[in-house]
């Protein structure tokens, strides 16, 4: 971390800052004034996704926040995601360029491969009928052109495993900047941490609180005993806790919320730190105990859309994932 631990520097030496706001369920109606509320109080850095349907309102109010010279496009850094419907490398530019249409800007600073999971273009939904194999390194060779068009400063992925990510860097001609994944005290990504840091890619994490507003995911991070613990022995709020932590295990964090008080909960993790001793205690946490409760009761949830024991091209979660959970 650096610059007063606010930025992560990329290996393509671009300063992404440490803190985003994630906007995945924000609603449609709510999504621009949080935008606009949180760039007030400081937020530089916005986690957009095609999947989201929400970068044209996300796009207004960013307009009229340059137009009103609240902030300057080079200050803030916007991500986007390309949505596996998308994936045949013809489609790619194509999808950026929705992108940049709907955030109205010119160039945003990350493009990630959202999933590494291929759906038919133009499909809706998550029926296994629109699932199909996935050809990375041909996706991949279509976001380094959109990379060299300037339009993506950076290129990356999403919820790829170690595995995944070695296959891709041996075929890349520009190695990912980021791998987004899921990422908090109860899943702590311990082996793609250390892959990641191998290998100079930058590990984001997303659902840093393990998204307590989704009544299908069921994962305490903000009433686990540690964080708790050390919530009350440092005088901050759990959610800060595991933020903090994210941080000072060098992830960037990017929690989603919509409400004003926790927009500026949330940013309140930079002048503190959680001491070793009590850092040491997350290590303990038991992990990967992340339940889904639909469509089917299983461990783990991310991916699970693109799973099918008969058609999918994944057939488990374990492949999925590689068996790295
Ligand atoms: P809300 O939008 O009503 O604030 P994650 O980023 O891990 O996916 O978590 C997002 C969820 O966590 C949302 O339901 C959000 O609700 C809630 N949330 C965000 N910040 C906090 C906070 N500081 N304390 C408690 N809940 C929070």
């Amino acid at each position: 971390m650096e610059n007063g631990n606010r930025y992560f520097k990329l290996n393509t030496g671009a300063e992404m800052p440490a803190l985003g706001l994630g906007t995945w369920q924000a609603d449609p109606g709510v999504v621009g004034d949080t935008v606009a509320t949180a760039i007030k109080a400081g937020y530089r850095h916005i986690d957009c996704a095609r999947l989201y349907s929400n970068e044209k309102e996300i796009g207004s109010v960013l307009k009229k926040l340059f137009e009103d010279g609240v902030v300057k496009r080079e200050e803030l850094w916007i991500t986007s995601k390309l949505w596996c419907t998308d994936h045949a490398p013809e489609d790619v530019l194509e999808a950026l360029d929705t992108a940049l249409q709907d955030l109205q800007v010119d160039y945003i600073d990350l493009y990630l491969i959202h999933f590494p999971a291929r759906m038919k273009k133009g499909s809706v939904g998550f029926n296994h009928e629109n699932l199909i194999q996935p050809d990375i390194p041909s996706t991949w060779r279509a976001m380094e052109a959109v990379y060299d068009s300037g339009k993506a400063r950076a290129i990356g992925v999403s919820n790829f495993s170690s595995k995944k990510l070695g296959d891709l860097l041996k075929v890349a001609r520009i190695p990912p900047a980021v791998n987004q994944v899921e990422c908090h005290p109860l899943w702590q990504q311990k082996k793609m941490r250390a892959f990641c840091k191998s290998k100079g890619i930058h590990l984001s994490g997303y659902s840093p609180l393990g998204s307590p507003g989704t009544t299908w995911i069921k994962v305490d991070v903000l009433k686990h005993p540690v964080v708790n613990m050390v919530a009350d022995k440092l005088g901050k709020t759990p959610a800060q806790v595991a933020l903090r932590w994210g941080l000072q295990m060098g992830h960037s964090v990017l929690p989603k919320t919509t409400n004003e008080a926790r927009i500026k909960e949330n940013m309140d993790i930079f002048d503190w730190s959680i001491p070793n001793d009590l850092l040491a205690k997350f290590s303990e946490i038991e992990q990967a105990i992340i339940i889904c409760t639909i469509p089917v009761k299983v461990k783990l949830i991310r991916g699970v859309s693109f799973v099918h024991d008969t058609y999918g091209p994944y057939r488990s979660l374990e492949e999925f994932w590689d068996g790295e959970i």
